[in-house]
C-alpha cells in the first residue's frame, strides 16, 4: 500500500525567488540516533524499503557552524571550506558534493554564496561510531536556518520538515536525528503521518519508563566501517529474504506501539534484539556476505543475556551495521547495570571505551 505523506516533494521546492543577502553565520548541534527498528535497504533517492523507528540520542553530537558570503556572480561549482575539528578535510568534500547536488532544487541559494562550514563532533574520531546521522542532520539544520534568514515567516513545522527531509538526503538516518525523543521514518499504515520523505516524531503515548532510557555505546572496534551503508543498502537488493524482511519490519513497529505505550520491557527486548540480530543476519546471508561482529560481539551479547536471566534486569542490546554494541536500560535500573557494565563487558571493548549516553530531544540551535 503507498502511503502518502502530509507534504510532497513538490512542496519543499522554494515557490519564489529570493533576494540574497549579503552574509550570516548559523550553528547547530545535532545528536546522533538509534534505531529500534531498522533501516536497511533503499530505493532510488534515498528512499527506505521499510519504515523503521529510533531514539534520539543527546551525548553523541555533531556542532557545525555555517559563515556564508554572498559571490559576486554565481558560481557552477559549489563553492565552500570544509573544517572538521579545526582543519581542513578534503577527504569530505566529495560527500558535501554529492549531498548538495541531491538537495539543489530545494535550495535556491546554493551557488549564490561562499560557505565556510565548520564542523565537529562530540565523540572520538575513530570510535566506529557512524558520524552521518548527526553529521548531515546539523548541515541540513544550518541550510534551513540560512532560508530562514531569508523568508523569516516560515512556518516552524515546515522547517521542521523540510530540514529532516534535506538530512535524509544527504543520509537517510539522519532525517531521524533533528526531533527527539522517538522519531518514525517510512510510511506505515498504523502512523498517520508517516512518510518516506521526512521523520516525524512518535506521537502515541510513551511510557515513563522509556523516558531517560540509557544507552551504553561499547566500542568494541574502533576502526573504519568494514562495509560502508552504501554497499550494505546495495546488498538488500535481491537479498533473497528482503521482501519478508521489509514486512517484519511493518510488523515489528507494529507490535512496538502497545509495547511503548503499556512500558512493556520484555516484549520491547525481543523487538529490539531481534531486529539488531535480523540486520546482521541479512548482511551474513547476502551476496557478497559479511560477518560485521567481532568474538567479544557476541561475548558482551552472551553476557547481557547471562545477567538479564540472573537479575532480572531489563537490560538488552542493539547493533547497528558493525562490531560496536548499544547496551539500552531503563533510568531505574541504571545503577545495576552500570555496574555489571564496568564489572563484566568493559574489558571486551577496544582499549575499554564506551560511550555513556541516554535518549534525548534533538537538535539545537547555537548562538554564533
Ligand atoms: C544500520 O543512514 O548510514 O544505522 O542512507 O546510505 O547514508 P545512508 O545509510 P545510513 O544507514 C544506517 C542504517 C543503520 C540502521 C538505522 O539507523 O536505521
Amino acid at each position: 500500500m503507498e502511503i502518502v505523506g502530509f507534504m510532497t516533494e513538490k512542496d519543499f521546492i522554494p515557490s519564489k525567488s529570493i533576494e540574497l543577502i549579503e552574509k550570516g553565520k548559523v550553528a547547530y548541534k545535532s545528536p546522533s540516533n538509534i534505531a529500534l527498528v531498522k533501516y536497511w535497504g533503499k530505493k532510488e533517492g534515498q528512499i527506505p524499503a521499510n519504515p523503521s523507528i529510533s531514539f534520539t540520542l543527546s551525548a553523541c553530537a555533531t556542532t557545525t557552524k555555517i559563515s556564508f558570503k554572498k559571490l559576486d556572480s554565481p558560481t557552477q561549482q559549489y563553492s565552500f571550506d570544509f573544517f572538521f575539528e579545526g582543519n581542513p578535510k578534503p577527504s569530505f568534500r566529495p560527500k558535501i558534493e554529492t549531498f548538495f547536488k541531491r538537495i539543489e532544487a530545494y535550495i535556491p541559494y546554493l551557488k549564490g554564496y561562499h560557505f565556510i562550514m565548520e564542523t565537529s563532533n562530540s565523540f572520538p574520531h575513530s570510535s566506529g561510531i557512524a558520524s552521518s546521522a548527526s553529521g548531515m542532520s546539523a548541515l541540513a539544520l544550518c541550510l534551513m536556518e540560512i532560508e530562514r534568514m531569508h523568508i523569516p515567516e516560515m512556518d516552524p513545522d515546515f522547517f521542521v520538515k523540510k530540514a529532516s527531509f534535506l538530512a535524509r538526503l544527504g543520509s537517510g538516518s539522519a532525517c531521524r536525528s533533528i526531533e527527539g525523543p522517538l522519531v518514525v521514518w517510512g510510511g506505515q499504515e498504523e502512523i498517520p503521518d508517516s512518510t518516506d520523505l521526512y521523520g516525524i516524531r512518535y506521537n502515541f503515548e510513551v511510557h515513563p519508563v522509556f523516558k531517560n532510557f540509557h544507552d551504553t555505546i561499547l566500542l568494541v572496534d574502533k576502526g573504519q566501517k568494514q562495509v560502508s551503508s552504501t554497499v550494505g543498502h546495495d546488498l538488500v537488493k535481491g537479498h533473497p529474504f528482503s521482501e519478508q524482511r521489509f514486512k517484519q519490519a511493518h510488523r515489528n513497529l507494529s507490535l512496538l506501539k502497545p509495547i511503548l505505550r503499556t512500558g512493556n520491557l520484555k516484549e520491547f527486548i525481543k523487538v529490539v534484539e531481534s531486529e539488531a540480530l535480523t540486520l546482521h543476519a541479512i548482511m551474513m546471508t547476502g551476496d557478497p556476505y559479511f560477518v560485521l561482529m567481532k568474538p567479544n560481539t557476541l561475548e558482551i551479547i552472551h553476557r547481557i543475556w547471562a545477567f538479564r536471566e540472573a537479575s532480572g534486569s531489563h537490560v538488552c542490546f542493539t547493533l547497528d551495521a558493525g562490531a560496536n554494541v548499544h547496551v539500552l536500560y531503563p533510568e531505574n535500573e541504571k545503577e545495576q547495570v552500570h555496574q555489571f557494565i564496568v564489572n563484566e563487558l568493559v574489558a571486551y571493548c577496544e582499549n575499554q571505551q564506551y560511550i555513556c549516553d541516554r535518549i534525548g530531544l534533538g537538535a539545537i540551535r547555537l548562538k554564533v
